[in-house]
């Protein structure tokens, strides 16, 4: 195995492709945002609230600012990065293409991490909300059935239910279908309005006191690290999703224009809706309440005496999250699809069904193994780790846009973020920062996926080096 192997970077992007395997340009800006805002709202506000404002009390409103800030900075350098290189394959194309192979190679190791990880995590999150759901039509679930053993069940079927279900869609050949996916993106946004709305009446700025119970910090209480960058961390999960918009650059009918208003235009939106459900839900009562509730929305609206409204959100959240199930399973596909095409995995394990158009193999193993860490890990557990892979993607995106600021400053640019010298440097500073935040179990597994990961990249480099000597 060579040097020149693993720090080569790829030529170019699209020129470099055969036409035969170059997508369709089919995709205008607005699908571009339905499909960001598809992806974003998900198991992050309708579940993570609860479990950030365990970890941070009333500041959570305070962790959700710093998450969004960090974020903006992200999409920026995302948008110029996603504009020069209009590539499938997200961060790890760019990473390949400015910063070489085994970086790449990291990057797109990281990736899968978060696109599975997301899916496990919104599945547990819509789990949440379906026995919430039964629970108040008189249907109860079991406890052994509906939670895994960290909350006193044995494993949780309703999350793994949910997985199957959508990787089978997904393997018949179900396709974001645009108009689906924005009627239930308003379903979604407009779920989160109405709990804004009915709850704001109750709210007193008392529940904001103490505001910082925990400090600011990642700490130790009572054996739990706790703080407001703590919750941060995890509270970062509610936030991406606008990543998986560049998976799609090849498909962007007018990637200059489309790609930077569907990346900032879903963060926007959602920050402000976001940023709204927050500070209301902690206005409305003790956040000792609804702290590391499956369902915390609902919940403080049973509380609030509107069960009613609980069980309208209850719904949205169990119509519209497996939106993001699907945007994430399908987005992984194309990670692996382009790292196949780049000769980095095996081609037969991204195989593309000719009638379905999708790696059905690989979907399949995907789903079986996001579908047991569903039914048995903790929810904050899976979205920690999938938070640390899309930190490192987004440190690496941000990392090339500055590269490429240096190493090609003439190169034309469709979109140029302000002052890049402010923003990447604050995106690859801030997702360090919560990188450190997530908890320590978080950093061991993160490791430990890496280490497999190069051990795996070695193996399958030096074969192909041997195979190309030969
Ligand atoms: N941001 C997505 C969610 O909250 C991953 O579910």
């Amino acid at each position: 195995m060579g040097m020149k192997n693993w720090m080569q970077r790829k030529a170019v992007g699209l020129d470099s492709l055969a036409s035969h395997h170059r997508l369709n340009p089919t995709l205008s800006w607005w699908h571009l945002v339905a499909l960001g805002v598809g992806a974003i709202v998900g198991t992050g506000i309708y579940t993570l609230v609860g479990v950030g404002a365990n970890l941070a009390g009333p500041a959570v409103t305070l962790s959700f600012l710093i998450a969004g800030a960090i974020c903006a900075c992200a999409a920026l350098a995302y948008a110029e990065v996603a504009t020069m290189i209009p590539a499938s394959g997200s961060a790890y194309t760019y990473s390949y293409v400015v910063l070489g192979e085994i970086i790449a190679w990291v990057v797109g190791w990281s990736l899968i991490l978060e696109y599975s990880l997301v899916v496990s995590a919104v599945a547990v999150g819509w789990s949440g909300y379906a026995v919430g759901f039964l629970h108040s039509i008189g249907l109860d679930l079991p406890l052994a059935m509906s939670a895994g053993p960290h909350a006193g069940g044995l494993i949780n079927i309703p999350a793994m239910l949910i997985v199957a279900v959508v990787a089978g869609l997904l393997a018949l050949g179900t396709k974001e279908s645009a108009t689906v996916n924005a009627i239930l993106v308003l379903v979604k946004i407009i779920a989160l309005l109405i709990f804004v709305v009915v709850a704001l009446p109750h709210f007193d700025a008392s529940h904001f006191k103490p505001f910082m119970p925990y400090g600011f910090a990642k700490h130790d209480v009572d054996g739990v690290q706790r703080g407001v960058m703590a919750a941060a961390a995890i509270i970062f999960f509610a936030f991406y999703g606008f990543d998986a918009i560049s998976t799609a650059a090849e498909e962007a009918k007018r990637p200059g224009r489309d790609l930077p208003i569907g990346i900032i235009g879903s963060l926007a939106v959602c920050t402000a809706v976001y940023v709204g459900v927050a500070a209301v839900a902690v206005g409305s009562m003790s956040y000792t309440v609804y702290a590391n509730s499956p369902e915390p929305l609902a919940l403080i609206l049973r509380q609030l005496g509107q069960g009613g409204t609980a069980a309208i959100i209850g719904a949205a959240a169990i119509i519209a999250l497996p939106t993001v199930i699907l945007a994430f399973l399908y987005g992984q596909s194309r990670i692996f699809f382009v790292m196949a095409r780049d000769g980095l995995l095996p081609a037969s394990l991204a195989k593309v069904n000719a009638r379905t158009g999708t790696p059905i193999r690989i979907t399949a193993l995907t789903a079986v193994i996001v579908a047991i860490l569903a039914g048995l890990v903790p929810l904050d557990q899976i979205a920690a780790l999938a938070n640390a892979g899309t930190l490192v993607a987004f440190m690496a995106v941000a990392t090339c846009m500055l590269v490429l600021r240096r190493r090609a400053p003439d190169e034309p640019r469709l979109f140029r973020s302000p002052l890049p010298w402010l923003v990447g440097p604050g995106a690859i500073i801030g997702c360090a920062y919560l990188f450190m935040s997530l908890p320590s179990q978080t950093h061991h597994f993160f490791l430990l996926w890496n280490a497999i990961g190069l051990v795996l990249y070695m193996v399958w480099i030096g074969r192909r080096s041997g195979a190309s000597a030969g």
